[in-house]
């Protein structure tokens, strides 16, 4: 028989009931962890989200109650009153902050039974991701995964003390909307009333932020739902929470150091960690050729160098045809390596480089006076001495060699960089390394659309002196953007956006948008820029991100209640389904067979239209 909470009012949670609570009669409520029957006493451990605490029943004080506690299993949801007395010394568990005492129960109450959970509930568990997101609502009882959770409302209740104290306003921006591109395809929501028209959800609220800014908010915040049909990784779902922010009057050196104000706050009171500002920064160009990426692991220092000066006259063919072809040999030496790397992990190196589009990975592995490897026996006494001088080499390491144009070099190494890390065990834990990359290019060659692209997005400044170069070498013109990289991830990214109207349209020609295709993906935005536009520029951390990363999570599904696997489905609701063919009239659409048969498509939105199988994957490195 279930029993109603009426007239048991709750006056303690589980963690509260220490030794300060002797003698006090408490009542709490929460869900049976663990029972314990010796025949006599009957042990309850009872849970709750502040922890757990142990009651028990005596069949001499209350056999009714005894009884009832002896029907009781896991997650049965029960109120209690009793009174705290001590544990006996030789039951006290000092693991537990309630280890000390126990509850001698006088009223029991069974508020509702349970069925025997796919997994127990506790902070150890081997069951797969796969089950804990189908039943997640049974595991974010586990106290672990609640505590990231804890985390998580610190962080956000942080965030929103730091900006107010500056002045930001909190307004809400609408989440159907016109497409604002940062790089990802849209999700598209269709109109009922307007049939054959498409709502698009926010990829960010770039744009209304902007027009906040117009509209004379001077300084805005949003904690923010983002939307993004993208390939996704641990780092990436497809809707994903944004610390968007915005402000006028303030240029690049007044915006990061807010910001980074904002990150020194959140890793000390959540992580415990003094950053020393101001924090580094390090140009986009020089990330690229040091670290093959522009967004820099620093916790180790190994480091790519540009060696094409030490072999511009050699006779190594695979560096000489790289030269000959303009491009450049940039070398990773790997100190002491060659007594950890196996030659299985060598091969292995080189297969990741070829993977991701390199013709090999030359390398030269020096033992003394020998230098053994595939290029070894090709290069000069002179280009060794000049190479082991270049990289103050010495005996035991380990050089390995891109030769190719920079762009392609650049990134192969940057991933040997971290895998050759990670094998060599170079990477701390607990460490946090944040800097600043600035100076981005304004543009990037889509090689799978043959165009110039954004970077970031069309609404970022160029710097004032490379305006003039929008219209003759636009590859080179820098952006006036800001990324805040910690141990190689990206926690956020902004920068000071275009206020002039004429600096925007030659923004939009250069990235090949006609006129008539401007007006209309942003006509309104060109016309409200021309109404007294504030300087203004921002920036948005991913706050799942930034999250995982304090709380030391591998994916930021560890942080997100409800996240959804790499296949974009919600393993609960089995989200995305199909619609019913009535709503589908209505909305004037019409899918493919295979969705109208109702067969679940767990590829995509379920709307299999061209665009959607047809489009590539190279359109996510683009944000
Ligand atoms: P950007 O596209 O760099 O900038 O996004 C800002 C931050 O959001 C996080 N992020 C994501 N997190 C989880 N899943 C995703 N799919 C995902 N995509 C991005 C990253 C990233 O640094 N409007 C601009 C910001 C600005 O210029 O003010 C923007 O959205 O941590
Ligand atoms: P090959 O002459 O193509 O057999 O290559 C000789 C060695 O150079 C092999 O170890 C390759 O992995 C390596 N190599 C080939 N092309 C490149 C390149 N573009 N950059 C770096 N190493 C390369």
């Amino acid at each position: 028989m279930l029993e109603p909470i009426t007239g048991l009012r709750r006056t303690h949670l589980c963690g509260e009931i220490t030794k300060d609570l002797l003698d006090r009669e408490v009542t709490i409520a929460g869900w049976v962890q663990h029972r314990r029957d010796h025949g006599g006493l009957v042990f309850l451990d009872i849970r709750d989200r502040t922890g757990l605490v142990q009651t028990v029943f005596n069949p001499q004080e209350d056999e009714e109650t005894h009884r009832k506690s002896r029907d009781v299993r896991a997650e049965y949801v029960l109120a209690l009153r009793g009174r705290v007395r001590p544990r006996p010394d030789d039951m006290i568990n000092p693991k537990l902050p309630t280890g000390t005492v126990e509850v001698f129960i006088r009223e029991l109450r069974v508020l509702n039974t349970a069925k025997t959970p796919p997994f127990p509930i506790e902070d150890e568990t081997r069951v797969s991701e796969t089950v804990r997101h189908k039943y997640r609502y049974l595991d974010l009882r586990r106290p672990k995964v609640q505590s990231l959770f804890f985390l998580r409302d610190k962080a956000v209740k942080l965030t929103r003390s730091y900006f107010a104290d500056r002045g930001f306003v909190e307004v809400e921006t609408p989440v159907l909307t016109k497409s604002t591109p940062e790089g990802a395809r849209d999700f598209l929501v269709p109109s009922r009333l307007s049939p054959g028209s498409f709502y698009a959800l926010p990829q960010s609220p770039q744009l209304f932020k902007q027009l906040l800014m117009m509209a004379g908010f001077d300084r805005y915040l949003q904690v923010v739902k983002c939307f993004r049909d993208e390939d996704l990784r641990a780092d990436r779902q497809p809707e994903f929470t944004q610390v968007d922010l915005e402000l006028s009057f303030a240029d690049e050196n007044e915006i990061m150091e807010i910001l980074e104000g904002y990150a020194a706050l959140l890793f000390k009171e959540i992580a415990g960690i003094e950053l020393a500002l101001p924090l580094p920064v390090l140009p986009h160009a020089e990330s690229m050729l040091r670290y093959g990426t522009d967004r820099p692991d620093l916790r180790h220092d190994l480091e790519i160098r540009d060696v094409s000066e030490v072999f511009r006259a050699s006779g190594a063919r695979v560096f000489r045809d790289a030269l000959g072809a303009g491009g450049v040999i940039r070398a990773l030496n790997a100190p002491g390596s060659a007594a950890v790397l196996t030659r299985k992990q060598l091969d292995d190196l080189v297969d990741l480089a070829v993977s991701l589009g390199a013709r090999g990975l030359a390398w030269i592995r020096i033992q003394g006076e020998d230098w053994q490897g595939p290029i070894a026996k090709f290069l000069a006494p002179g280009e060794k001495e000049n190479l082991a001088e270049t990289l103050a080499l010495r005996s035991g390491d380990i050089v390995f060699f891109g030769a190719d144009k920079a762009e392609a070099v650049a990134p192969v190494l940057g991933h040997v960089r971290q895998k050759l890390a990670s094998l060599l065990n170079l990477i701390p834990e607990n460490v946090f390394k944040p800097l600043w990359v600035t100076d981005f290019p304004m543009f990037e060659w889509s090689e799978e659309e043959k165009r110039l692209v954004s970077a970031h997005h069309p609404f970022t400044a160029p710097r004032d002196e490379d305006l003039p170069l929008l219209e003759t070498s636009p590859e080179k013109v820098r952006a006036r953007a800001y990324d805040l990289v910690v141990n190689g991830s990206e926690a956020g990214g902004g920068s000071i956006r275009i206020h002039r109207p004429d600096v925007q349209a030659r923004v939009f020609k250069a990235l090949g948008l006609d006129e008539a295709e401007t007006r209309d993906k942003f006509g309104f935005f060109l016309e409200a820029l021309e109404y007294g536009t504030p300087p203004h520029g921002g920036c948005a951390f991913g706050l799942d991100r930034l999250v995982a990363l304090l709380a030391g999570a591998e994916s930021i599904r560890e942080v997100i209640a409800f996240p959804k696997t790499q296949k974009g489905v919600c393993l609960l609701t089995d989200a995305p389904g199909p619609a019913n063919p009535g709503q589908l009239k209505e909305l004037a659409l019409k899918t493919a067979a295979k969705t109208e048969a109702g067969a679940k498509s767990r590829a995509g939105t379920g709307a299999e239209t061209k665009s959607d199988t047809a489009a590539g994957a190279g359109a996510e490195e683009k944000t």
